[in-house]
């Protein structure tokens, strides 16, 4: 190869590596959607901000960390779903042989996004990784491989309601969490429970929180001012600006299997997760 010119790749093509190395590599950041409380909103953020910043010409990978099948969902429907569930390229699989997951990626319907898709044999991850060597770091290995690829701006993991191993892997293959909360009462307390948990891995992970985001706004009610006020005395929290009003359009668009600017554009949802994302690319370029 040493002989070649600078005009040559006009006349031969590049070899696999040769065009690899010749693209520029992108820094990739990591990020989980986590909340103990379940019905937060992880799932329905994780696909559609995973969306917007497709739109905004970034490259993403999704990563279904739930036996619940929630993101898979949020892009196929229920039998293509049911049907990678039973096949052998699952997340499960993977985490099961400590497989590299670039052999688990596929093709979601929308440019510039990939799925790793999950099955219900989900539920017994915990179980699996107990007896595994360095358990609380199966899945950050599975995934060093397409890190270091630079092939993506950003991986998305949609984490369960649970706060087990499972979870903590998550965590250590992440650099950033973002925590969906519903401004309830019951919403506070998983949010306090969270931070707990988190407080309590800072030897094992250095996943930061990059922030709060509120979901299912009902500006109507009083609690949810209430709820922005006293989120707001805590200065330590980032709560994102944006904000997710409930929006029907979101409960259609899971019906249609779509991300919900691609069911419906205009609806205000859409254009709050479309905001989400620039907040979101804006903090990488801090
Ligand atoms: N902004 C919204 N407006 C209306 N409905 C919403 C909105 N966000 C989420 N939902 C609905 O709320 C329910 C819970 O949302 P979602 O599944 O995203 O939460 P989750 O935190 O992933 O739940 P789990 O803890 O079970 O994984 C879903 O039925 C979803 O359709
Ligand atoms: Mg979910």
């Amino acid at each position: 190869m040493g002989n070649r010119n600078a005009y040559d790749h006009l006349f031969y093509p590049l070899s696999g590596e040769e065009e690899m190395a010749s693209r520029k590599k992108r820094k990739t950041t990591t990020i989980c959607f986590t909340n103990n409380k379940g019905g937060s909103g992880k799932s329905t953020t994780c696909a559609n901000l995973g969306y917007e910043l497709s739109v905004a010409g970034k490259k993403v990978l999704l990563v279904d960390g739930d036996m619940q099948l929630n993101l898979s969902l949020s892009f196929f429907d229920e039998d293509a779903v049911l049907a990678l569930a039973e096949s052998e390229k699952t997340l499960y699989e993977a985490i099961r042989g400590k497989k590299d997951l670039a052999e688990y990626v596929i093709e979601t319907p929308h440019e510039g996004i990939d799925l790793v898709p999950s099955t219900t044999l989900m539920s017994q991850v915990d179980y699996d990784l107990f007896t595994m060597m360095q358990r609380e770091f199966v899945l950050k290995k599975c995934l060093s491989g397409i890190k270091e690829s630079g092939k993506y701006d950003y991986i998305l993991i949609d984490a369960p309601p649970t706060l087990g191993i499972w979870v903590i892997n998550i965590l250590c293959a992440s650099d950033y969490a973002i925590l969906p909360m519903e401004a309830s009462p019951w919403g506070f307390f998983g949010l306090a429970n969270m931070f707990d948990f988190l407080n309590g891995l800072k030897d094992v992970t250095d996943a930061k929180i990059m922030g709060v985001l509120i979901t299912k706004v009902d500006e109507r009610k009083n609690y949810y001012k209430q709820a922005r006020d006293i989120l707001g005395n805590y200065k330590a929290i980032h709560v994102f600006e944006s904000f997710i009003h409930v929006d029907s359009a979101i409960e259609w668009a899971q019906d249609a299997s779509e991300p919900v600017a691609k069911y419906k554009k205009s609806t205000r949802s859409a254009v709050e997760f479309k905001k989400l994302a620039e907040e979101v690319i804006k903090h990488g370029s801090r």
